[in-house]
């Protein structure tokens, strides 16, 4: 009689509703696949009188004690969200010597390394897969696969509503408060949609992408973010003409020691395999000195595809468990890189800049670049009215304080009526 191997959920939301579904569906061939049975025998929810279609009901419990006292329960899948009590509760669960399965990018990316020497301090495993990225697996192969490379270069589209949002502007010409009303009414995005908007959730992304693949101590507010709320369809137009297409980027690169980390909207080149990742779908693009580079595309979120992803860090933490070996792969900063300060960081810029539409204005603006070595790679003029104009630029690589400094003077020049727009221009790595 092969062994069962017991977990217990925390939730039955979205994601653990799809778990449960998930390993009932594989529940035939586990003692095949595993050598063991997997078995959930308790799920922690809020409101236990809620009826939750295929859960039996006696499997329910309010209270956390119930799992947290039960010697049978080896794994803990957190997947209640956000970090109070889920912080205490995955705290708990290790100083009862339970492996812990979660979820949740909002804990990882503030509290990742605490939680990680917990576990290793006891030879526990925490595995998180779907923290980042849903059902693309991407944190594992930077824990194993890609462990013999200097990976210098992570980024990706890791937030499933704005790249559906930002692909309606781009191929419908949609204005950003109606892509967002349309991804609300077909459950792309919440009601309130800040986190995904404003880049704070693929901040949190980043934040646990950058520590794995650089070794490195990065958290969530380590991490500058800039949403998708001022993007226009103006320079959704712009971009196309130039070669480029509009993505909300989070990006992490190690340089010269340093490491730089960003979300943004960011104007891809069309040929970049990053610019046709469209609708709600989420990819990773990596860069190791040995790999070379690789782009992890799928499903960055959704009950199923997130469950694959939990579901595999449960199979692995019960293969670890059956062969005693718990505690091998973990979060584990040895390298403890600085992060680079942003004045220093050196990027492309598209600028947008409403004029005056007078002889010579296109002369001051190059000159207030050049004085403040700002180089220019691509420039456009266009008439709007009469006396207005506008005059769009894609810069050279420069460092981020010069970018500031010329934005400063153009804001005190009277014939600059406003900076309509700057974005990020990605550049291969220097
Ligand atoms: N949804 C996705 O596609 C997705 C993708 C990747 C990662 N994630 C992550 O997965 C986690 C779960 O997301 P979800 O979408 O499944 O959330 P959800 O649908 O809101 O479900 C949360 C579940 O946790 C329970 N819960 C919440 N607070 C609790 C508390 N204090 N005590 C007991 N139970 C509590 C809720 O119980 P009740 O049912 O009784 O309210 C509910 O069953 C989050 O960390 C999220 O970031 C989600």
């Amino acid at each position: 009689m092969a062994r069962t191997i017991h977990a217990a959920l925390l939730g039955a939301g979205t994601v653990g509703g799809g778990v449960y579904r998930l390993l009932e569906r594989r529940e035939g061939e586990m003692v095949n696949k595993l050598g063991a049975a997997l078995e959930i025998k308790t799920i922690l929810v809020r409101d236990a009188k809620k009826p939750r279609a295929g859960i039996p009901p006696e499997k329910l419990t309010e209270r956390f004690e119930d799992i947290l006292s039960d010697p049978e329960i080896d794994i803990v899948i957190e997947l209640m969200g956000g970090i109070d009590p889920a912080k205490r509760y995955v705290e708990e669960a290790l100083a009862a010597g339970k492996h812990v399965v979660t979820a949740n990018k909002d804990l990882l990316a503030e509290h990742g390394f605490e939680l990680a020497e917990t576990a290793a301090a006891r030879g526990l495993d925490l595995r998180f897969e779907a923290s980042v990225a849903g059902g693309i697996p991407i944190l594992t192969p930077l824990m194993t696969c890609l462990e013999g490379n200097d990976i210098t270069e992570v980024m990706g589209i890791v937030n499933g509503t704005t790249n559906f949002i930002l692909t309606r502007m781009t191929n419908e010409g949609t204005d950003f408060a109606d892509a967002l009303r349309e991804a609300q009414a077909l459950g792309f995005a919440e009601a309130d949609p800040t986190a995904d908007v404003e880049g704070l959730d693929a901040a949190r992304k980043v934040a646990i992408l950058a520590s794995l693949a650089f070794h490195s101590h990065v958290t969530f507010s380590d991490v500058p973010t800039v949403g998708i709320t001022k993007i226009t369809a103006k320079d959704i137009g712009y971009a196309r003409e130039m070669g480029y297409v509009i993505k909300l980027i989070g990006i992490a690169r190690s340089t010269n020691g340093e490491i730089e980390v960003g979300v943004s909207p960011m104007m891809i080149p069309k040929r970049h395999p990053l610019a046709s990742v469209n609708d709600s779908f989420n990819a990773v693009f990596v860069h190791g000195d040995a790999l070379d580079d690789a782009m992890f595309q799928g499903r960055g979120a959704g009950a199923f595809p997130t469950a694959s992803a939990v579901v595999g860090d449960l199979i692995a933490v019960s293969r670890d468990i059956l062969a005693g070996c718990n505690g091998r792969v973990r979060l584990n900063p040895y390298r403890g890189l600085p992060l680079q300060s942003r004045g220093n960081a050196a990027h492309r810029f598209y600028l947008r800049l409403r004029v005056e539409d007078r002889p010579g204005i296109l002369a001051s603006v190059a000159g207030v670049l050049g004085n403040n070595d700002v180089g220019i790679s691509q420039v456009i003029q266009k008439q709007r009215t009469e006396d207005d104009a506008e005059i769009v630029v894609i810069t050279d690589r420069v460092q981020t304080r010069h970018m500031e400094d010329a934005l400063t003077i153009f804001g005190s020049m009277s014939v600059i009526r406003d900076v309509s727009s700057v974005i990020r221009v990605y550049s291969e790595k220097p």
